[in-house]
């Protein structure tokens, strides 16, 4: 065997237990205890717990927004996920107008077989069907790996939206292929209506991205959305989910039997709007923004009763430099925060704090996000899968800090943010890439995860 993880507790969605995890060929080959195994290398696991890698289902990686681009790049945000323990990212390439889905991933893919830290996948941002043709090319996408597709509500000036009649089209054609359409709901016209009323009054400080996209903006667009893939009978995924109302309206419709699936991020988790009041609140600018405290503890009570699917971050940073561009007018302001490096610190800190069990993290951040993916070789601890594994210490204490970071960016909203437990140790399909604070891996190791369809 190349690597022997011995005596640690291996965590999976549906239970915890003491055991040896052997791997061979980059894959979990056989898990037990006291295996009677010989390894080149042995790892002491015992009083530590065994994670599978997480799977981090939303990242905008040097992303061209607002007037610049996110501050990480493929290689820095891969880095990144590694030393927090995510093996598996989920980057969400923008299909400019008249592109091909293809064209735009493929030319990702050149960059990302350099540079990635970990394993990558994408959704594909449709922002335009260039008259159909995108239609037919989703087809060879799907066969390529690619089985999911985004569609913006907003971002209208931006070129990003798309209207309600794209969105049917898309929903229709990924129901025919067995492909998933994630979403992206909030009202544009409110926004606009909105954010014109307040630059005219001169409420101009970050307070009013939060006004001017309210828990209703959200809700409306969430419920369109619902309403839509339920009447076609079409799964769908909400990303970001961040408010109250249109959370239960999905709530509502997973009760009544349709595929709905809803993805919140530890942002939503963690601040509320009052964020947004701070000196320093642009640099927590984010759409849909943090909500008020009574849409947060529904997104803690859905996640603890399973109505919440997966746990993924829009990692989407910008420097202070870009996030200063909006001190006088929030709409200047690019949307997004880091998060890649913290998903899984984060969460797993909440059930080392009683708030969730350890499973629950593992099926919301790992095993649900594999499967509705279609990451057959990913997401748990199991014979046969990748050995993507994460070693964690319960007992270490760690202060989040942009100084003990792995990414580009020069602030995080997680600053001074403690956590007790942290992962010690991530391997990717079997090689060490993050060791006790320090990235050990080599940009290039990641490889391209082909996805499965329905
Ligand atoms: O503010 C955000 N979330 N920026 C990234 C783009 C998006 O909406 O997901
Ligand atoms: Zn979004
Ligand atoms: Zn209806
Ligand atoms: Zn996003």
């Amino acid at each position: 065997m190349e690597l022997l993880i011995k005596g640690g507790t291996v965590v999976t969605a549906s239970g915890s237990f003491e055991a040896d995890v052997a791997v061979d060929g980059g894959k979990i080959a056989a898990i037990g205890k006291n295996l009677p195994v010989t390894a080149n290398q042995v790892v002491d696991a015992s009083g530590r717990l065994v994670l599978p890698g997480a799977l981090d289902a939303h990242t905008h990686m040097a992303m061209p927004f607002g007037g610049t681009v996110s501050a990480d790049s493929y290689l820095s945000g891969t880095r990144a996920a590694v030393c927090g323990g995510v093996t598996t990212i989920f980057d969400y390439p923008v299909q400019h107008k008249g592109e091909t889905i293809l064209g735009l991933v493929n030319s990702k893919k050149e960059i990302l077989e350099r540079d990635a830290c970990c394993d990558y996948a994408f959704h594909c941002c449709i922002t335009d069907l260039n008259g159909g043709e995108i239609l037919d090319e989703m087809a060879q996408a799907v066969e390529e790996g690619i089985t999911s597709f985004k569609c913006f509500l907003v971002y209208k000036k931006e070129g990003m939206m798309v209207d309600d009649g794209t969105l049917t089209r898309l929903l229709l054609r990924a129901r025919e292929l067995g492909a998933l359409i994630n979403v992206h709901a909030e009202n544009p016209d409110l926004i606009d209506l909105r954010t014109e009323m307040y630059l005219k009054e001169g409420k101009t400080s970050a307070w009013y991205h939060y006004m001017s996209r309210p828990e209703f903006v959200e809700a409306e667009a969430d419920k369109r959305v619902v309403h839509w893939a339920s009447h076609l009978e079409t799964p769908v995924y909400l990303v970001h989910m961040a408010d109250k109302e249109g959370l239960e309206a999905c709530i509502r419709a997973k009760e009544e039997g349709h595929t709905v699936y809803v993805e919140t991020c530890p942002q939503y988790l963690e601040f509320t709007c009052d964020v947004y009041k701070r000196p320093d609140g642009r640099n927590f600018v984010c759409s849909p923004p943090m909500k008020g405290k009574e849409s947060q503890d529904a997104l803690w009570t859905a996640l603890k009763s399973g109505f919440i699917d997966t746990v993924a971050t829009d990692h989407c940073p910008f420097q202070s430099y870009e996030k200063d561009w909006g001190k006088d007018d929030f709409t200047k302001i690019p949307n997004g925060c880091a998060g890649v490096e913290n998903l899984y610190p984060y969460m797993l800190d909440a059930a080392n704090s009683g708030k969730i069990s350890f499973e629950r993290v593992v099926e919301v951040c790992a095993t649900n996000v594999a499967k509705i993916f279609g990451c057959d070789n990913k997401g748990a601890i199991a014979v046969g899968k990748d050995a993507d594994i994460v070693i964690y210490d319960k007992d270490k204490d760690f202060t989040i800090s942009v100084k003990n970071m792995h990414s580009d960016y020069d602030h995080t909203i997680w600053e001074g943010k403690k956590l007790h437990g942290y992962p010690v140790q991530t391997y990717l399909r079997g090689k060490l890439v993050y060791d006790n604070g320090n990235f050990v891996g080599k940009p290039g190791m990641g490889q391209y995860v082909k996805r499965s369809h329905k």
